[in-house]
């Protein structure tokens, strides 16, 4: 049986017989000389069938095939100065395997048209490149926290409760019960485990009711959360760092073509994991955006996005912002022992406008606080009767913090909207097919 090659391995090889599969991704007809394009996972090179060499039968079907047609060739590889390979493939044979009509994907390039034949657009070379970052994004996440001793484990995507605020909870019909939604995050059903495990994480789908439309935005979104005894808030923000940094050096290390396919600056990813990220308070990020900015935000008022892209534009790194008003943030995050009104807990902004990529807190231990925050918030404390238990049942100081993928990936490959990092994204208007 013959052996197929990549284009990749073909073009490692340099010359002699090759046989490959994949699909045609460009055809050019200049009558007695077809110049195919080929593509598979690996990337793209040039065939050419020349009437000369070619059965007629197998010319024709040169000269008939459309684009996304999946073909088998033998062929004869050589250098090529003109290609845009650096290489070129004379076909001895050719043979069709599954043929392709009319590709709907040839004039339209309208964002919405792409969404809607997402399930083609895959096959893109710019969905690809993402999705292979993406596969090593994921695949460095995983590596990170095993090495530093986490141990992975679920919570359940079905919940009883909320934690990031009722108006963005997905309701679910379950058996005519009330009170069932998916979950926002992990947190609350992660809590209970580490008395268990110690130091956990996961990478999960999450599920937020959003009902803006911002480039940053996903309702079913992928959450890499981890949660661990003991961890105090500065290991906190040190996990943070160094999980980015990890993800990021990763990506570098295996990525740099599909980088350029998507024409990312290299040297800004660079910069941005070669230094410590820069670390400061709410308060002091106020005052330097005042300063810097001449941006006004009254104290107590959480950073909108404008802010936060004013202050990711400030600095060429990420920027942990520490200690907010407690007043803007959940239910779970520690008092500062120090201030009672600000929580210990962080943001993580990604450089050049990409958001927030990071929430985080040290948990708060005491039970009466907790159950006090609930009922502001217009909670019922009873629904909470599990998770309470784990500040009643030998508690000790703990902390977690949650990683939007998405938000990551789309720093990392410079896309303008977190929509192109996920294979089929969901939005308040979005989620066919
Ligand atoms: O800041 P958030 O809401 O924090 C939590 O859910 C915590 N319970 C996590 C924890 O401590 N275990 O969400 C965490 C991160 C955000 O920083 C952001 O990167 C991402 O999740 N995120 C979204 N990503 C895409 N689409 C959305 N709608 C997102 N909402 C949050
Ligand atoms: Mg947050």
């Amino acid at each position: 049986m013959k052996k197929y090659l990549s284009v990749k391995e073909i073009l490692d090889k340099k010359e002699g017989d090759v046989s490959l599969r994949g699909w045609v991704y460009r055809i050019r007809d200049q009558k007695d000389n077809i110049f195919i394009t080929i593509r598979d996972e690996t990337g793209i090179i040039q065939l050419i069938a020349a009437k000369e060499k070619l059965k007629e039968e197998e010319f024709l079907l040169a000269k008939t095939l459309g684009i996304e047609s999946s073909i088998i060739v033998y062929g004869k590889l050589r250098k090529e100065e003109r290609s845009p390979q650096g290489y070129e493939i004379d076909i001895d044979s050719l043979k069709l395997i599954g043929k392709s009509e009319n590709y709907p994907i040839s004039k339209d390039f309208s964002e919405e048209f792409l969404l809607d034949v997402r399930h083609l657009w895959l096959r893109s070379r710019k969905m690809t490149a993402i999705l292979k970052i993406r596969s090593t994004a994921i695949g460095a996440i995983h590596e990170y926290f095993r090495k530093e001793g986490f141990y992975e484990y679920q919570s359940p995507i079905l919940q009883s409760v909320q934690c990031e605020g009722g108006s963005s909870l997905f309701k679910v019909d379950y058996f005519e019960q009330e009170g069932v939604f998916l979950a926002q995050t992990w947190q609350l059903y992660a809590e209970p485990a580490i008395f268990s495990l110690g130091k956990i994480y996961t990478i999960a789908p999450s599920f937020r009711a959003e009902k803006s439309k911002t480039s940053r935005h996903l309702t079913e979104y992928w959450h890499a959360e981890m949660e661990g005894a003991w961890i105090d808030f500065e290991q906190l923000q040190d996990y943070g760092e160094g999980l980015i940094k990890h993800v990021i050096k990763t990506v570098l290390e295996k990525h740099k073509e599909d980088l350029e396919i998507l024409k990312r600056d290299i040297n800004l990813l660079e910069t941005a994991i070669s230094k410590p990220f820069v670390r400061m308070t709410y308060t002091e990020s106020l005052k330097l955006l005042k300063e810097k900015a001449d941006m006004d935000v009254e104290w107590g008022k959480d950073l909108r996005t404008i802010e936060e892209d004013k202050l990711s534009k400030l600095h060429d790194t990420f920027v942990i912002v520490t200690r907010y008003p407690k007043i803007v943030k959940a239910f779970y995050m520690k008092e500062d022992p120090d201030d009672s009104k600000v929580v210990l807990g962080f943001d993580c902004i990604g450089p050049e406008g990409y958001g927030e990529i990071i929430g985080a807190s040290e948990r708060e231990p005491d039970l009466e606080k907790i159950k006090q925050r609930l009922e502001d918030d217009g909670e019922d404390p009873k629904h909470y009767e599990f998770y309470l238990d784990t500040r009643r049942y030998g508690s000790v100081p703990h902390a977690g913090f949650g990683m939007g993928v998405e938000r990551l990936i789309a720093y990392i490959t410079g896309v303008d909207n977190i929509k192109d990092t996920i294979p089929f994204p969901r939005t308040m208007v979005r989620y066919k097919p």
